[in-house]
């Protein structure tokens, strides 16, 4: 087994600087997963680590062993990508075995080929449709098929792009359990990538998160979640998204508030940031409520959003709108009409207008 390890790694292609001074160690046995918006330079990375782009700058190692210069067969990976091109005249056998017979560097003789492929057949319970063809399966197994035929080859490490989104949403769920599952049981190092925040926070150990090229943040998903680096990553997840001000910091008793439009928000750790200061004041919706009696933020109720479990209050106050996440059986609510609301200070964010870093 192995980790894999960017040190100050770039790519460009013509004009455009894909991925800038990349350095990010992946752990051995680590599921890390690959996060941000389209066009941030995920596919990039990974296709880097399985050998299939050029490395502009920088040094990639797998294992002990910088892979710079390494052709894509020398590398002991395995990827599965979003359209996983299963071969349609072949069985589900024949599919899982095709990459033990056409990669040289991976052949085994025969009696072990079949064992390999009735584990990984196993592995995916995929057995009893081995003689299928790709045709006569679900789009999930299909995708297990892909799967499959990746771990047949039992790589050092699992390269991942994006390997759900041709499924619906229930199989997604299922399929995405099924991975973390797989990768307990095996043990082996994945890298999979995924613009979908849902998919990082429940199978990464580690996220790392991109924008632009660039390298924003790497940490467990709580960690992420609770301690956003920078707007970028506070913005980039959590759904409602968290509410972002600004404002000028102001004395408060022995503390820090922040003067916003919608009132004083109090802030429980100040970090570096000083009385008189320009900021921009985060709050996750789930960090206010409806109070019923003054509180720190007044606004007016635009609309209400019933989910059964919980409720989305939406509420505008001069030029800023905010969410509130709240319990469905909260304090009443009209549209409309004035609403007090309660901040968690020991909740609040607070980031550097100019820079967009974290101060608190
Ligand atoms: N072969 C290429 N030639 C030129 N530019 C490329 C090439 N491949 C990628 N790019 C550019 O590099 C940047 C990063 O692309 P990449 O495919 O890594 O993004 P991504 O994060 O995987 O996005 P998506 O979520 O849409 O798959 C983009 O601006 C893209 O247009
Ligand atoms: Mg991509």
């Amino acid at each position: 087994m192995s980790g894999v390890v960017f040190d100050r790694v770039s790519k460009r292609f013509g004009d455009v600087l894909a991925v800038e001074d990349l350095t990010l160690e992946v752990l051995d046995g680590e599921f890390m997963v690959l996060l941000g918006p389209s066009g941030c330079g995920k596919s990039t990375a990974l296709r880097m680590i399985a050998g299939l782009e050029e490395i502009s700058g920088g040094t990639l190692s797998i294992g002990d062993r910088v892979v710079n210069d390494v052709p894509p067969r020398d590398r002991d990976i395995a990827m599965v990508f979003q359209s996983y091109a299963l071969y349609p005249h072949m069985t589900v056998q024949q599919n899982i075995e095709s990459p033990l017979v056409a990669n040289r560097s991976v052949r085994v003789d025969p009696a072990e080929r079949s064992q390999r492929v009735a584990d990984a057949a196993a592995t995916l319970g995929l057995t009893e449709y081995l003689g299928r063809k790709p045709g006569e399966l679900s789009g999930g197994q299909r995708q297990r098929v892909a799967l499959a035929r990746a771990i047949v080859r039992r790589p050092e490490v699992f390269l991942m792009d994006e390997p759900l989104s041709n499924l619906d949403a229930k199989l997604r769920t299922q399929t995405r359990l099924e991975l973390v599952d797989l990768h307990r049981r095996l043990g082996t190092t994945f890298v999979y990538v995924t613009h979908d925040q849902v998919e990082a926070m429940t199978m990464a150990d580690r996220i790392a998160i991109m924008s632009d090229g660039r390298l924003q943040q790497v940490g467990a998903p709580q960690a992420v979640y609770e301690r956003p680096a920078n707007l970028f990553v506070a913005g980039f997840i959590g759904s409602p998204p968290m509410n972002v001000l600004s404002g000028v910091a102001v004395s408060a008793g022995e503390g820090l508030a922040v003067r916003t439009s919608a009132g004083d928000v109090p802030v429980g750790v100040t970090g570096a940031t000083r009385a008189d200061e320009s900021v921009v004041v985060g709050i996750r919706p789930e960090h206010l409520h409806v109070s019923p009696t003054p509180a720190h933020l007044t606004g007016r109720v635009e609309n209400v959003e019933l989910l059964g479990h919980e409720r989305h209050v939406i509420v505008r106050s001069s030029e800023d709108r905010l969410v509130v996440r709240d319990p469905s059986d909260g304090p009443s609510v009209g549209v409309g009409s004035e609403v007090h609301l309660g901040v968690d200070p020991d909740r609040v964010h607070l980031f550097d207008p100019a820079t967009t870093w974290r101060t608190n």
